[in-house]
């Protein structure tokens, strides 16, 4: 396995999902691990990763010196290469020039790391790299042992590399998609170079993790609260398949899901699965709870404070339960262990399954390793049909967040039924890719579902007038939100075909009565979030 040594780059897990995607294992830790956990850590290799700051900052983070000290290889990204080459006594410049960007890296290919690999060859016969780069600092000099592994005009040493000691430094980012040969060197880097042998496949890791989940359970129940979401989901598969029936899952209908959410779970799961499912109807007690609410953060505690409470009154039903399952994936695990990193808290989101300490349950989180691609892999080889395991993400407080102000259950089935058009809609309609050199094209999308990262309608308490044959109506307004985004932190509005939103917006009008107009959100975020409250 990889040991990669975060330095707070944005970039930072994809490294981890290139070196997954080539068949190695990898995890990542902050760079101030200790000496003795690098050591014990059993890495065949190590990768530092790239950072916003400057080692010519007196305080700028280091890698353990265990990490030259292990005789395994070393590659170290932008920063990375810039903390290696410090720590080994080269020197590192502020650059007059930051550069970001689309970049040509002449290959000095006699490395082991670049042997043969190319984008294209100049007049003079030299190996050129498409790559990405992005630095405002740049070494100066090697350390003593290296050698130039390649150059740019404007960066003379853009990747150098010791190969007795196998420690290797690249200026560029190999693990984005616009460096074109990023997938060859990664695998160049772990298997012939850590010498790692591709295991890393999800058959595998379906009976590692089932041994593992019966290991770690015996002979004790497991409850496990499933929201109908992909995470969920694919842990109540995974658990069901190691332990059957001693699993049981609660699934909370708050009234506030998208159409036909509760049978969709029930068929599957309980119908098709085979698996002990729960399903909780608290649609009246969670809009009691909610009448007369109208502060978005307000409703968002009511609907978290009442799942639990829900959830606390059929799981304390099932006396022999010893075990809370959770659908907990690797970002997350990052997400908490990075340092520094908390923002302002813009909304108080909320994870269905959160639950108190007080219920004295042990913690099963058999996707704690996973990232959410591999998660989605996972799903679709356990039987989770894959429109399922594919669906865009869905908030914990659901349609609670999409109705503006008061929660009413009228508002809810209106708007339940529009939502489910525009989503029809979407999966209906075609997309025409635009083939961009050098992006991945392993998950091509087809239609403008896959196309969009999110997409949902809105419900506007607010009336206007229409006018529908020879009547005029007064009626409410939706409006429809599709977003693209990578992250989820910054994200553009989906530029969707018009012939796409006029017949969603006919579809809307004309079938569902109570709304007589349909606005379409063209909002970035920021400033706009995705969500409207
Ligand atoms: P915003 O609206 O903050 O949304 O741009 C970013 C992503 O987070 C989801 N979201 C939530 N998820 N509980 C959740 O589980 C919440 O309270 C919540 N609020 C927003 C949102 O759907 C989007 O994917």
């Amino acid at each position: 396995k990889i040991l990669i040594l975060d330095f707070g780059s944005q970039v930072t897990q994809l490294i981890a999902r290139r070196v997954r995607d080539s068949g190695v294992f990898s995890e990542v830790f902050p760079y101030d691990v200790s000496d003795e956990f690098v050591r014990n850590y059993g890495a065949a290799g190590v990768i530092l990763s790239g950072s916003h700051n400057s080692t010519l900052d007196g305080d700028s983070p280091r890698a353990p010196q265990a990490v030259f000290e292990l005789g395994v290889p070393v590659l170290g990204i932008c920063y990375g290469m810039q903390t290696m080459a410090a720590q080994l006594g080269g020197k590192v410049e502020n650059g007059l020039v930051r550069e970001f960007g689309y970049a040509e890296v002449r290959a000095r290919s006699h490395t082991k790391l670049l042997n043969g690999i190319a984008d294209f060859v100049t007049d003079e016969g030299h190996g050129m790299l498409k790559v990405w780069m992005s630095h405002g600092d740049k070494v100066l000099e090697m350390p003593p042992g290296f050698k130039l592994m390649g150059n740019t005009p404007s960066c003379p040493i853009a990747a150098m590399a010791d190969e007795e000691r196998q420690f290797y430094g690249v200026q560029f980012h190999p693990e984005v998609t616009h460096t074109v040969q990023g997938k060859a060197m990664i695998g160049r880097f772990v298997h012939e170079i850590c010498g790692c042998k591709s295991d890393w496949n999800m058959p595998d890791y379906i009976s590692e993790a089932v041994e593992k989940i019966r290991a770690q359970v015996g002979t004790d129940d497991v409850i496990l609260g499933l929201s109908g979401g992909v995470d969920s989901s694919v842990a109540a598969a995974l658990i069901h398949r190691a332990i059957g029936d001693q699993l049981t899952c609660v699934f909370v209908d708050h009234g506030l899901l998208r159409l036909d959410e509760g049978k969709m779970v029930m068929d599957m799961f309980a119908k098709n699965l085979g698996v002990k499912v729960i399903r909780v109807d608290a649609e009246e007690q969670f809009m009691g709870h909610l009448a007369g609410v109208t502060d978005p953060e307000q409703k968002r505690k009511i609907i978290g404070r009442e799942f639990v409470e829900v959830f606390q009154v059929e799981s304390g039903k099932l006396v022999n339960a010893k075990w809370l399952a959770q659908g907990t994936i690797y970002p997350d695990v990052i997400e908490s262990a990075g340092k520094g990193k908390k923002g302002q808290t813009i909304k108080s989101h909320h994870n269905v399954g959160g639950l108190p300490d007080t219920m004295k349950l042990k913690l099963l989180e058999p996707l704690r390793e996973l990232f959410k691609d591999e998660v989605r892999k996972l799903g679709v080889a356990l039987g989770l049909p894959h429109d399922m395991v594919y669906r865009h993400p869905f908030p914990g407080p659901g349609l609670g967040v999409r109705i503006l102000g008061e929660v009413k259950k009228d508002y809810a089935d209106l708007l339940r039924r529009a939502d489910a058009i525009f989503i029809e809609e979407l999966r209906n309609t075609p997309y025409e890719p635009v083939v961009v050199p050098g992006f991945d094209q392993d998950s091509v999308p087809t239609n403008w579902y896959e196309a969009t990262s999110q997409a949902f309608a809105v419900f506007l308490p607010v009336k206007s007038v229409g006018v529908m044959g020879d009547g005029r109506t007064y009626e409410y307004v939706v409006a429809l939100r599709a977003v693209q985004t990578q992250d989820f932190m910054t994200a553009h509005w989906a530029h969707l075909p018009h012939s796409l939103l006029g017949k969603v917006s006919n579809r809307i009008i004309n079938e569902v009565r109570g709304i007589n107009r349909v606005v379409y959100d063209i909002s970035g975020k920021p400033p706009a979030t995705i969500e409207w409250e």
